[in-house]
Formats: C-alpha cells, structure tokens, sequence
C-alpha cells in the first residue's frame, strides 16, 4: 500500500513540478452585467429539480444547462444559482452520470493548467466513483496529473478499518495510476490538532508551488472538484449539525476530538475551503437521507450542514431517487 504523508511529501512538494504550467488562471464567469433574470432562474431550478431520468435524460439536461449557463455568463450569479439537482432511477446511471462529470472536469483543468485536485470524502462515495476505474476512463484520463486529497480523515493507522485513506486505496487509487507522491494523506502518528496543522501547512506548500490555486473572491485555496457524501442528519465532510467547527472561518483544516459519528477523533476542510472549490459534486442515496436532503435543498426546519455547501463555479447534487424522496 503507497502511504505517502504530507510530511513525507515535503521534499516533493519544495521541488518545482515539471508536468505544471506556473501562473496559470482558469477563465471564469464574468460576473459584471446586469442581474441574472428570476423567471430564467426558476426555470432552470425547474429543469434540475425534476431531471429523474437515465444518463441520457442527463444527457440532454447537461445541453439545457450549458443554454442556461451562457445565459448566466452575463449575469450576476449567486450561490444558489450555481446549484443544480440530478436526480437519478438508479444508483448505477448516478454512477455513470457521476463518471462522465469528474473525467470531463479532469480532462478540461490537465489541459487547462496541467494539473487537477480532487478532493474526496470518505463513505458510501467512493463505491459511486467505481465507473471512474473502469473502460474509458481507465486508460483515458491523464492521472498522472491528478492530486489527491481528503475533506476529511479519521486520526487511525492507514491499514485501520476505519481510515478514509484505506478505503480510497482499496476502491480507487489501487486501480489507477495516480503517482504516489501527488496522494496527499494525513500523518496520523500526530494527534488529531497537529495532524490538521501539519496538513493545513502541506495546502499551503501546494499553493506556493502552484499546484493548487487560491480563490480571488476568498482567499482560500481553490480545489478543481471536490466530491462529498452525506450523512443521514445532514452532516458533510466532518461539520456536524450544531457543532461549532461549522462556523469556523479563518481556518483551512480543523480538528475535531468529539465527532458524532465514530472515531471521534478526525481532521476536516472547513466551509470556507469547501466552498471556495470551483466544482463541487454532493453524492447522496437511500432514504435514510430523504430528510436531510429536504432540510439542506428547500431550507425546511434547522438547515443541516449541507445546505451551507456551495462551489465558485458549480454545486451539483447528485441524487438517487430514494434520497429525493421528499423534494
Ligand atoms: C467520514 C465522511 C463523511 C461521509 C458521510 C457520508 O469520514 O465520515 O467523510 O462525511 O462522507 O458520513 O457517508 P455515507 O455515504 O457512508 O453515509
């Protein structure tokens, strides 16, 4: 098993990459005309909101939403405009759908700026990323410029049963060629507050060397996608609901020694890193989650943590239907 550490990758990371293109800057929306129209926006939320269909259903929604996007370049786009609902039959066509998206974002930013930072979280998601191992995009991607990173991660050993690393290795970075020394995980032989320092500085190597960007509207680091799963109360990487680690807004990584969900003692992103993500895709199925999901998308009863979630550039939630059950 490759276990590279943040401090272990030090040395790497102080080198200048060859395969990154220094100074880079991805186009993005200009933000200058005049408001985006509302009755535009309700239609497009119409369109998202009601896309239950198969991948080629997707398929010709994804053409809707590039009309509507060219549309939105000239406008003022807020938050909640940048959010779309996939809602899928089946677990198997989100998994599809889920496939086609990251490998397209992959392709676009290792053409754009030679690299591309994917973030994930631990939990049922990476079974939804089993497409991505799999022909075409096994041998189509250029993994060799992925980089690899954790929202999340339990403070064990990274052979422990419990580890987000363990679990992304087992079903996905066994499977691909990405080089070990872009997969960036905790040092789990420090305590849960140094470990998330330690990884808080590893970011902030990777911003000098121009791996990662930072965001010009916040200030945070700028991760090209940033996939994340769920909890059955709402909870996103490891932000609770009512803990108060969700307000947290000066800090890249935080500690937490009192999670909820077991192991209690973790490492997470805060929203600010979360939110400063150019791409962000929420994977949520089953109907134990159907509540949660109403709270966090129709702002019904105490918004859980996953309605804070939102992206520069795009939020997508991909749901199945059991988990849209109470849209
Ligand atoms: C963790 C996770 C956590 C997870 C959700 C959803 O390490 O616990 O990163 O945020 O993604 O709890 O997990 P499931 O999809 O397995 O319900």
């Amino acid at each position: 098993m490759a276990t590279s550490s943040c401090c272990s990758l030090r040395s790497i990371l102080f080198s200048s990459p060859t395969n990154l293109r220094s100074n880079y800057s991805l186009p993005k929306y200009h933000l200058t005309c005049s408001p985006f129209s509302s009755s535009t926006a309700s239609r497009f939320e119409s369109y998202s909101v009601s896309s239950i269909g198969t991948g080629s259903t997707s398929r010709k929604l994804s053409h809707t939403r590039r009309k509507v996007l060219e549309v939105r370049s000239m406008a003022t786009t807020t938050a909640e405009e940048k959010k779309r609902v996939e809602i899928y039959d089946l677990e198997e066509n989100l998994a599809v759908d889920l496939a086609k998206f990251t490998a397209d974002l992959s392709d676009k930013f290792c053409k754009e700026r030679g690299a591309f930072t994917v973030v994930v979280s631990g939990g049922s998601l990476i079974k939804s990323l089993r497409k991505l191992v799999e022909s075409p995009y096994a041998d189509s991607i250029d993994w060799a410029r992925w980089h690899f990173f954790w929202v999340d991660e339990r403070v064990v050993p990274k052979d422990h049963d419990d580890s987000n690393y363990k679990l992304a290795y087992d079903g996905f970075l066994s499977k691909v060629p990405i080089p070990a020394g872009n997969v960036y995980a905790i040092n789990e032989s420090l305590s849960a507050e140094a470990a998330a320092d330690d990884y808080e500085t590893c970011l902030k190597h990777l911003v000098k060397t121009n791996i990662l960007r930072v965001s010009e509207t916040t200030g945070f680091p700028e991760f090209d996608l940033m996939l994340l799963g769920m909890g059955p109360d709402g909870h996103v990487a490891s932000l609770f609901p009512g803990h108060g680690l969700c307000n947290e807004n000066k800090k890249w990584v935080v500690s937490i020694t009192d999670s909820p969900k077991p192991p209690s003692e973790r490492i997470t992103f805060t929203f600010p890193v979360i939110n400063s993500s150019a791409h962000v895709a929420l994977v949520v199925c089953g109907s134990g989650k159907a509540e949660a999901v109403q709270a966090a998308l129709k702002k019904t009863g105490t918004v859980p943590p996953a309605g804070s979630v939102s992206a520069e550039e795009e939020l997508v939630w991909f749901l199945d239907k059991p988990a849209s059950s109470k849209l």
